[in-house]
Formats: C-alpha cells, sequence, structure tokens
C-alpha cells in the first residue's frame, strides 16, 4: 500500500479578492508539494476551502449592504475562479459553513467539555445600549489609548498598531450603530483550558522536525509566556450555533471552529477520511502564512491532543513570511499588490506560478516586482525553457523530419551532471524549499542549453555528420522529455505542453534518474511557443 500524504492549505477568508500573497504564502506551495507527492506515487488528501465564519465576514457583509450568506457566497465564487485558474489541484476546496462541519464542533466541544477541557467564566463585556447585544471586539470602536485615533478597533489600533481590549477605548460606541454608546456588562462565555496543555505541547513541538525557523520562534514564544485559556465563544449571529443552554445568542469563534474545517472538509471529500486524520503513519504538512502560525502550532494541536482520540497532528507546519510589493505590504485598502483576477492578463499562470516560487519568502518577508517578475518570466521561462523546447524540435524537423532522430552512446557525464542536480531537486521538493527548487530546475535547463550550445548539432549538420546530429537531437529530445516531468508540479501547464510534444504514451511521474523514455523514430509536433516575453511599459 503507498504512502499516506496529508496537505492542507490555511482556508483564506472569504470577504476579499485574492491576491499574490495568499498565492505564495499557502496556496501555490501546497499544490506544487501535492503535485509532487502525486508524482512520487503517494496516496495524497490535499484539502483547502473557505474560512466563512468570523467577523471580518459579517462587517464585510454589513459594508456591502448585504446579508452574510449571500456576501460569502460573492466571494466564495471568486476564490473558487482562482482556484480553477490557477490550476490548484485539490481534492476538494471546501467550505466551513456546512452541516457536517457544525455536526463535527458540536461533536468536538462535548468531547472537550466530557473531559474537563471547558469551563465556563463570567467577564466584562462590550455592550451595546441601543442595539440591546453584547458586541465582539471590533464591534465597539473609539480613541486609542496611546495615539488617539479615534477610530480604533476594541482588539487593537489600526493607526499606531496597540493590541487593545475594547475597555481600554475612550468614548466606546458601536460599529454598527455609531449613536449607541458601549458599555461594560457582565456575561458569560466558554473557554478552552489551554493552560492544562503546556508540557504536553512543548513535548509534542520538541517532536517536530523541518519547521522553518520562524514557525519554531512563534511557537516557542507562545509557549515560553505560559498558556493561558482562551475564549472559544463570541457574541455574533453569524457562525457555528453553541450547543450548550444558555448560548443562544451567541457563537463558537471563528478560531475555534475553522482549523476543523480541515476536517471536515476532508469528511466531505471522501469516505476515507479516517485513513488520514487517525493514522499515526500518516504524513501531515500545513502551509501558511505566519500570522496563522500560533493558532496551528499552539490552539489547534492542544485541542487534538486533548481530545486523546488520535487525531493527527501537524509533521511538518511550513509557516511563510509575507510578500510584499513594491516595497509596501499588500492590501486591498491602498490598491497596492496583483490581485488574481487582474494578474491573468497580464501573463498566463504558470508564469506567475513559476517567479513567486523562485521569491518565496521563505526565510524573510521578501519584496516583489513587476521587474523582477518579467526577469524571471524572460530569463528562465521564455529563455531557457522554451527556447530550447523550440529550437530542438525545428532544427530536428528540418533536418530529420517528424520523427526523433537516433541515439547514439549514453553521455556518462551529461547523465552525471543532471542526476546530481535532479537529486538536489527533488530533496528540495521533498523539504519544501521552493528557491532551492526553482534553482535547481533552473540548472536543469541551464545544463541541457549548455548541452546544446557545445555539441553544435547545426554544424554537424553542414559538416554533412548526419549521424552525430541525430545523437546530439535525441538526446535534446531525452531532456525535453525529462523537462515535462520534473516542471510538471511547478509549471503544469507548460509541462502537458511538453509532453503532448510526443505521440508517445509517457506519464508524468517523477524521475527517480534521468532516463532515455523516448524511443527512435517517434513521432513528435513541433509545439507553438511555450512562454511569450513579457514586456513591460516604460512609464
Ligand atoms: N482565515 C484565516 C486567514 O485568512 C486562516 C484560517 S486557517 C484555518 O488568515 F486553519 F483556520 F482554517
Ligand atoms: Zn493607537
Amino acid at each position: 500500500m503507498s504512502e499516506k500524504y496529508l496537505i492542507t492549505s490555511a482556508l483564506p477568508y472569504v470577504n476579499n479578492q485574492l491576491h499574490i500573497g495568499h498565492l505564495i504564502g499557502c496556496l501555490l506551495p501546497s499544490d506544487v508539494y501535492a503535485r509532487f507527492c502525486r508524482a512520487m506515487g503517494r496516496d495524497v488528501l490535499y484539502i483547502g476551502g473557505s474560512d466563512e465564519h468570523g467577523t471580518t465576514s459579517e462587517i464585510g457583509a454589513t459594508r456591502e449592504n448585504m446579508p452574510v450568506e449571500e456576501y460569502v457566497e460573492k466571494y466564495r465564487a471568486k476564490h473558487l475562479d482562482a482556484v480553477r485558474d490557477f490550476k490548484l489541484s485539490f481534492n476538494l476546496y471546501g467550505r466551513t459553513h456546512t452541516a457536517q462541519h457544525e455536526k463535527l464542533m458540536h461533536e468536538l466541544f462535548n468531547r472537550l467539555d466530557s473531559l474537563g477541557m471547558i469551563e465556563e467564566k463570567a467577564s466584562m463585556q462590550p455592550y451595546s445600549v441601543n442595539e440591546k447585544k453584547f458586541l465582539a471586539d471590533r464591534y465597539v470602536i473609539g480613541t486609542c489609548p496611546f495615539c488617539g485615533y479615534e477610530k480604533a478597533y476594541g482588539n487593537e489600533c489600526e493607526k499606531c498598531g496597540a493590541s487593545l481590549d475594547p475597555s481600554d477605548l475612550k468614548n466606546p460606541h458601536s460599529a454598527i450603530d455609531p449613536s449607541s454608546p458601549v458599555e461594560m456588562r457582565e456575561t458569560k462565555h466558554l473557554y478552552f483550558r489551554l493552560s492544562k496543555m503546556q508540557d504536553k505541547l512543548r513535548a509534542w513541538i520538541n517532536s517536530r522536525q523541518g519547521w522553518p525557523k520562524t514557525a519554531i520562534k512563534i511557537a516557542n514564544k507562545w509557549l515560553d509566556e505560559g498558556l493561558h485559556d482562551n475564549p472559544i465563544t463570541r457574541d455574533l449571529k453569524w457562525g457555528i450555533s453553541v450547543n450548550k443552554p444558555g448560548y443562544e445568542n451567541k457563537v463558537f469563534y471563528v478560531w475555534f471552529d475553522a482549523p476543523w474545517g480541515y476536517v471536515s472538509i476532508s469528511q466531505i471529500a471522501t469516505p476515507d477520511w479516517a485513513s488520514w486524520w487517525k493514522n499515526p503513519d500518516c504524513h501531515y504538512t500545513q502551509f501558511m502564512a505566519k500570522d496563522n502560525v500560533s493558532f496551528h502550532s499552539v490552539f489547534f494541536p492542544a485541542q487534538e491532543l486533548a481530545m486523546d482520540d488520535n487525531w493527527k497532528t501537524v509533521d511538518v507546519l511550513k509557516g511563510q513570511n509575507f510578500l510584499n510589493f513594491n516595497g509596501a505590504k499588500i492590501s486591498k485598502s491602498t490598491g497596492n499588490g496583483i490581485f488574481l483576477d487582474e494578474a491573468l492578463s497580464i501573463a498566463p499562470s504558470d508564469c506567475w506560478r513559476y517567479a513567486l516560487l523562485a521569491s518565496a519568502p521563505e526565510t524573510d518577508d521578501t519584496d516583489f516586482t513587476m521587474t523582477r517578475f518579467a526577469e524571471i518570466v524572460n530569463k528562465d521561462l521564455n529563455g531557457l525553457l522554451g527556447n530550447f523546447v523550440s529550437r530542438v524540435c525545428k532544427l530536428s524537423a528540418k533536418n530529420f523530419g517528424d520523427v526523433v532522430p537516433n541515439a547514439g552512446a549514453r553521455d556518462a557525464e551529461l547523465d552525471g551532471r543532471i542526476n546530481e542536480k535532479l537529486a538536489e531537486l527533488t530533496s528540495a521538493l521533498e523539504a519544501c524549499e521552493f528557491r532551492k527548487t526553482i534553482t535547481a530546475l533552473r540548472d536543469i535547463y541551464g545544463i541541457a542549453n549548455e548541452y546544446m550550445t557545445l555539441k553544435e548539432p547545426w554544424t554537424l549538420v553542414k559538416n554533412g555528420d548526419m549521424d552525430g546530429a541525430a545523437a546530439v537531437l535525441n538526446e535534446c529530445f531525452q531532456m525535453i522529455d525529462l523537462f515535462a516531468r520534473v516542471s510538471a508540479p511547478i509549471i503544469p501547464d507548460a509541462a502537458e505542453k511538453i509532453k503532448n510534444i510526443f505521440a508517445g504514451e509517457h506519464d508524468l511521474s517523477w524521475p527517480r534518474e534521468y532516463e532515455h523514455r523516448i524511443a527512435n523514430g517517434e513521432k513528435f509536433t513541433v509545439p507553438e511557443n511555450l512562454f511569450n516575453r513579457i514586456e513591460l511599459d516604460k512609464e
């Protein structure tokens, strides 16, 4: 039986169009890894979806003046388009507002409650006097005690970055009804007793391997500061209902239900879900940006471990740093960045996939620019890959017709060089190190180009050495077949086109070493240009 690989990508909130930061933060790395694992013959369950709850959806819907359900549907449709257009190969791109998810959350809550892991506590919460209800943090607006900004939220001031408690605000009022004053009143909430998990969690984190430094640092910071019990209910309407009497006007906190979306979406994706989620031998990798790391390294695994029900916890947590654009944060409100609907009007998805992975913010926040994008596409994809394929096909067609010319003896030196790079490429993918992946891939394209420049098959033709020219071109065709296989996880569309150059049936399985799979005399067709150059308008 083949090995089980569970791969998840953080579930983006459905309150905006996705941008290149989402793509490189979690969607793309997870997709490349899933494609690589499948090509290795592993049994992959690759799960993503929409995180539909939380105040961001409720507030967004109010702002756009539509019911939350409709608002969520509107943005989910855009996200689904992006998943399709960027060739993200999820087994299922699900969502968290489903009956299955609610059922799961109710069961899990009961389980934690029965184990004594839930505690009810009274606390002072902001209450909107005119609206006659308690308000979640972001629904309270007031003056920041630190910088005097008048539109600070109950949980943070966006002006000075201070994190706040609603009771810190001066002149607090409701975001929805600004005429309504807000006062602190007592109400009850349910808490997850995270503090009880300190030792178990520390041991668990110490047993993890292959996490990026940033992720380890964030997890340890939480543990070092000491874990506190966490409220898991909120005074909202939109969300997962709380299955406990007295909580009819509250819902579960979005970060309590969202990570479990990985499970409920898996349950909808396959009846066999437990063979990943309840299997200690399964290999589980999560992808996310660093602002999600604490929830995935502390909050979520603490719940899984507390239940003692054999839930699969993450083995490798890939927390990426942030991608900036033109030196500033990507943001819809400032308009800085490239949003996924407009990206495709600039270049096809393969170009974005390759160039973003080449710029992955793996060790630090990284700046991305259109100049950088054009450089990478023009040099690597149009130059090293596209031109090579097209030159080989054209030169061969002109001199030997539409069949692959006969092979000569194998070139041990070339084989050695390629195999060395192939091993580097394979281990970079295995470790989910995408900059190294692109470097190794580019090196393989480079070796092929050098080979052709050195052997000059056109000179051999001119000198009448047709067997010599045939042997060189045959070698080049074998390398083109190799390109299709090793490029497929990164640039799946181009890989498919390259594969289709040959008339024979060739799969895109991952090569353990450089093989010659193309037969002498196999028919081929000269492909259309694989990549166009990107010309940026000079302003
Ligand atoms: N919705 C969150 C965000 O966009 C990510 C949730 S990841 C999950 O930051 F695991 F909780 F689903
Ligand atoms: Zn402030």
